[in-house]
C-alpha cells in the first residue's frame, strides 16, 4: 500500500521531540532557497555532551565505527551522535519504502516528517522500515537522520530503499545532495591544518576518501554519478566498491599481489599504491556501513554445487556463454570479452553483493552487458529448478563457484 507522508507521522514527530531533548536540533523544514549543489550529505558529529563537534561530507547515508575507535579525528573514541542532512534528488515523483539497519538509536525525517524512529535498532541485521511507502517528489526532498551510537559494541548504520519494482538497495550516492555550511567549511579547514591531536586518530572512512581523491583514482574511475575525469577510461565504476569487493581482494589488488586480473583486456590500472591498502579497504566498507569482510569460509555444499554447475550451462541459464570457468574458456556470447572468469568471483565478491547484483545488473553497473535473469517477482525462466526461485538458484551457483578455486 502506498501512503502519503504528510498524514500518518504526526504522532511520531511529537515522540521525536520528547526523546531528542536538548542536544539535537529538530528536523530542518524544507528550505527552497538552500543550495543543495554538492554531492553526498552533510554529516555533523558530536560528543554526547556537545563539547566536541566536527563536520564532514558523507557519501552515503551509512557509517561504521568499530567499538573503541572514533567517528572523527576531532572526537574522542566512545559514544557520539551523528546528524546527516541534505536532500534526495529524483528525476520523477516516486514512492519508496525506507529501511534502517544498525545499532544504537535513529530518527529519520523526510520532507520534514519523521518516518522512522527507534531508541534501539533491532538486534542482528533486522531492518526497521517505514510504515508503507513514502512519497517523494521530483527534484529535491529534504532528508535528515539523527543517529546515536549504542552504549557498547560497534556503531553502525545503513539506510536502504526499494519499492515494487526496485529491489532494496542502499540510497544511491548519486541521488544525495547537500548544501555547503560553515560547519563543513570549518571541518575542511581543520583537516587542512591537521591539528596535532587529530593526527593520532585515524578514521578509515576519511583515510579512504582522502586517498581516492588525492591519488588520481578518479581520473580513471567514475563514481557516485560523476564520470572519470581523465580521457575515456574503461575502468570499472567505483560507486559500490565498498559493498561489492572483499577487503582481502582490495588489498591484494592495490598492493599488486593478484595472481590474475579480472579484466586482463584492460590496459591501465592504479600505479603502485603507496598507502595502507588495508585501511583503505576498511574505509570503503565503513562508508557503506559495513565491517571489513571476514575470510570466506563458507563450506561448499557439493549437492548445491552440482545443481549450480548444471544451471550455468549454455542451454540452461547460459552464464558459460560469457563467463570462463577457470581454465575452460567462455563459449563466446556477446559480452564475453568483458565478463569476469567465474574462478575469481568468490575471491572478489561479498556474498550480499552477488545476490543484489544478479537481481538487476543494469541498475548497479549501468551499461554492463551482464543480462538480467530475474523478473520483478524474483523468478528466472527456468522453472524446473527450485520452482524458478532466483535466490535459491543463485545460491547453488555460488556454491558451484566455490569449487573453481
Ligand atoms: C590508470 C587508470 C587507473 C587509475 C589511476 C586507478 N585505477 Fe583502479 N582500476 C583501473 C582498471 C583498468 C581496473 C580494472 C582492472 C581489472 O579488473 O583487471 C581497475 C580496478 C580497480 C578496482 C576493482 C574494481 C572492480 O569492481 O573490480 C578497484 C577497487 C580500484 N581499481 C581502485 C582504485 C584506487 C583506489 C585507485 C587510486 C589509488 C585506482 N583504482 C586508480 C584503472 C585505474
Ligand atoms: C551476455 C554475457 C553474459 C552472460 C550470459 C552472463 N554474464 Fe555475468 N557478466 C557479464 C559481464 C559483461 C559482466 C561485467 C563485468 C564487469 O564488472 O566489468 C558480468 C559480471 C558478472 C558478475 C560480477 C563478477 C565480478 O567478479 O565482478 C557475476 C557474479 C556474474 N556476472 C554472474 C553471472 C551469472 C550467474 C550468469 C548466469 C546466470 C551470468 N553472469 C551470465 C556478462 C555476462
Amino acid at each position: 500500500m502506498r501512503t502519503c507522508w504528510q498524514a500518518p507521522f504526526g504522532t511520531a514527530a511529537l515522540l521525536a521531540l520528547a526523546w531528542v531533548g536538548a542536544t539535537t536540533a529538530q528536523p530542518e523544514p524544507p528550505d527552497a532557497a538552500a543550495d543543495f549543489d554538492q554531492s553526498g550529505l552533510a554529516l555533523v558529529l558530536r560528543s554526547p555532551d556537545g563539547a566536541a563537534t566536527d563536520a564532514r561530507v558523507a557519501r552515503l547515508l551509512a557509517l561504521y565505527v568499530p567499538e573503541g575507535q572514533t567517528a572523527s579525528p576531532f572526537l574522542d573514541a566512545g559514544a557520539f551522535e551523528a546528524t546527516f542532512r541534505g536532500a534526495i534528488e529524483l528525476d520523477l515523483n516516486d514512492s519508496y519504502r525506507f529501511s534502517v539497519r544498525g545499532s544504537g538509536s535513529v530518527r529519520l525525517s523526510i520532507g520534514g516528517n519523521v518516518v522512522i524512529e527507534r531508541q534501539e535498532l533491532p538486534a542482528g541485521h533486522a531492518p526497521l522500515s517505514t510504515d508503507g511507502e513514502v512519497r517523494l517528489g521530483k527534484g529535491l526532498n529534504p532528508i535528515e537522520l539523527v543517529y546515536r551510537s549504542p552504549s557498547a559494541g560497534d556503531a553502525w548504520l545503513r539506510v536502504t530503499w526499494g519499492n515494487d519494482y526496485l529491489p532494496e538497495e542502499p540510497l544511491p550516492p548519486a541521488s544525495l545532495r547537500h548544501a555547503d555550511t560553515p560547519a563543513l567549511e570549518l571541518g575542511r579547514a581543520r583537516r587542512a591544518g591537521r591539528d596535532l591531536a587529530s593526527l593520532s586518530r585515524v578514521v578509515p572512512i576519511e583515510y579512504a576518501e582522502r586517498w581516492i581523491r588525492r591519488s588520481g583514482c578518479l581520473a580513471c574511475h567514475s563514481r557516485d554519478g560523476a564520470p572519470a575525469s581523465g580521457p575515456d577510461s574503461a575502468a570499472p565504476d567505483l560507486t559500490w566498491a565498498g559493498e561489492k569487493l572483499r577487503s582481502d581482494w582490495i588489498e591484494d589488488y592495490l598492493d599488486d599481489r593478484l595472481a590474475a586480473r579480472p579484466r586482463p583486456q584492460l590496459q591501465g590500472r592504479a600505479s603502485a599504491f603507496a598507502g595502507n591498502a588495508g585501511l583503505l579497504a576498511a574505509g570503503l566498507h565503513h562508508q557503506h556501513g559495513l565491517a571489513a569482510s571476514p575470510p570466506d569460509t563458507d563450506p561448499t555444499d557439493q549437492e548445491l554445487a552440482a545443481i549450480g554447475r548444471d544451471l550455468i550451462r549454455g542451454e540452461r541459464l547460459g552464464c558459460h556463454a560469457c563467463h570462463a570457468l577457470g581454465d575452460e574458456a567462455a563459449l563466446g556470447g556477446e559480452g564475453s570479452e568483458e565478463a569476469i572468469n567465474f574462478r575469481l568471483v568468490r575471491q572478489r565478491l561479498r556474498r550480499p553483493y552477488f545476490d543484489w547484483f544478479l537481481r538487476d545488473p543494469q541498475r548497479i553497473l549501468p551499461g554492463t552487458k551482464m543480462p538480467q535473469f530475474v523478473d520483478e517477482d524474483g523468478y528466472t525462466a527456468l522453472y524446473d529448478v527450485f520452482d524458478g526461485e532466483a535466490t535459491r538458484q543463485f545460491e547453488a551457483i555460488w556454491h558451484y563457484l566455490g569449487t573453481l578455486d
